[in-house]
């Protein structure tokens, strides 16, 4: 079959990376992509926040299945054009998407549910939000309601930061996100994510992973969209996993089929786990990046068959087959990330690294200028090792990163510390 996947980071490098090695996979196109992805598929550059150019695109090209990275793709309502026009396609409706694009839809859902998450008040003006705050008293956690890009949330630890957090909110520093504020409860614990395939009732969970927000060794330093993260979770073990698909994951599918707003995809639960129990901090209706490269190399050319499960409805027949194995991916960054950073640097020694089922490297902004390999983004590699142990796994990936001769970039050294 010929297969669309949407998209340009380490995510979809590496979902392509698995795709690929599928033999249903006949013709792989990837849009917009990026220099990895273009060494195994073909990238095509379509405005993809554009429904009826991608529709366009896949009668164009015959293509069979779809496969949505993003969020803002799906926020868009790409999944929707596709699906009316008949084209299988991986991902939420717009609808559905609600889950990750407003907090407040996703803490009534919760409620409505009884899936376990943290207290939480909705406002829309500043007043009554301070006087929640004093009264509420710190630490407390405060929320723009729509997508802030991962910037709108604030942990904040005396009331007088919490205050300032409430004014800058309603005084537009997240523009129309933070109209509404979510203020919450502040949960102990240590996080950890769930990705579980949907589709309606149905699921499947396809593993677990933790990432490290901070740009900085120690969780020091601001935080970024994830620089490293290990799968499996050895915070979430079996029994904990089937605790939370009981009380949250699957009581939130069938909210979602009462109000007529199915969700099928990927359910991405962060979750705060303290003392054996999990509660929810947020969902995201897409895989987590780096998250998806440690999921996808434990998971392998098995991928295609899970998604198309997922798309097909058939889920209730489908098993995941997981190895007793970790994976571990160390992301090296532009000099500056998250801050500003330059563009356009050369990277050297990724053709002498071995690429197989055990280690890749996934690329995130990168570019292919006249055979050389340039970085164009903040996060820019994904140096992703599986081995027995995640030890193993760990001292593998570094070995790839210090084959890399890249000296505008940087990583984390300490990857995997928390489970480690
Ligand atoms: P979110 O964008 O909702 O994932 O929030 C970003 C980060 O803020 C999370 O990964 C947590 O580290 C932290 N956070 C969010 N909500 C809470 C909460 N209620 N209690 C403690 N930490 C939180
Ligand atoms: N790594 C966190 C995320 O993808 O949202």
């Amino acid at each position: 079959m010929n297969i669309l996947i949407l998209g340009s980071g380490g995510r979809e490098h590496s979902l392509a990376w698995a795709i690929k090695q599928n033999p249903k996979c006949d013709r792989l196109i990837c849009a917009p992509g990026n220099a990895g992805m273009d060494e195994i598929a073909d990238c095509a550059s379509i405005d993809i926040l554009n429904g009826g150019a991608v529709r366009e695109f896949c009668a164009e090209n015959a293509i069979d299945f779809v496969v949505i990275g993003p969020e803002a793709v799906l926020a868009a309502g790409v999944a929707d054009t596709l699906r009316a026009a008949g084209i299988l396609t991986f991902g939420p409706s717009q609808a559905a998407a609600e889950l990750e694009a407003s907090k407040s839809f996703t803490k009534e859902i919760c409620l409505t549910a009884d899936a376990p998450t943290a207290g939480y008040a909705r406002f829309t003006d500043a007043t009554s939000a301070r006087a929640y705050v004093q009264a509420q008293g710190a630490p407390i956690v405060i929320k723009a309601d729509g997508l802030a890009a991962g910037k709108g949330v604030v942990v904040a630890i005396t009331v007088e930061e919490a205050l300032a957090a409430v004014d800058d909110m309603f005084d537009g520093a997240f523009g129309e996100a933070g109209a509404s504020v979510v203020i919450e409860e502040f949960m102990e614990g240590e996080e950890a994510s769930l990705f579980v395939l949907c589709n309606g009732e149905s699921c499947l969970s396809v593993g677990s992973a933790q990432d490290h927000k901070r740009v900085f060794e120690g969780d020091k330093g601001p935080n970024t969209g994830g620089m490293g993260a290990y799968s499996p979770a050895p915070i979430l073990p079996a029994a904990l996993e089937a605790e939370v698909m009981e009380t949250m994951i699957r009581p939130t599918l069938r909210e979602m089929v009462k109000r007529g707003t199915p969700f099928q995809g990927v359910l991405f639960a962060g979750l705060m786990i303290l003392d054996g129990q999990a509660r929810l901090v947020e969902y995201n209706v897409r895989f987590g990046d780096p998250e998806c490269q440690v999921l996808m190399m434990r998971l392998g050319a098995q991928v295609l068959d899970l998604l198309l499960a997922c798309a097909e409805d058939r889920l209730n027949e489908t098993r995941a087959a997981f190895a007793d194995d970790h994976a571990l991916t160390v992301v090296m960054a532009a000099d500056g990330y998250p801050g500003s950073y330059e563009k356009g640097t050369a990277i050297h020694g990724l053709d002498n690294l071995p690429s197989s089922s055990l280690q890749e490297v996934f690329h995130a902004g990168t570019a292919n200028r006249d055979g050389q390999i340039v970085a164009v983004g903040g996060r820019v590699l994904n140096v992703t090792a599986r081995a027995e142990s995640l030890r193993q796994a760990r001292d593998l990936a570094y070995a790839m990163v210090d084959a890399i001769d890249w000296p505008s970039g940087f990583c984390r050294r300490d990857i995997g510390w928390r489970a480690l």
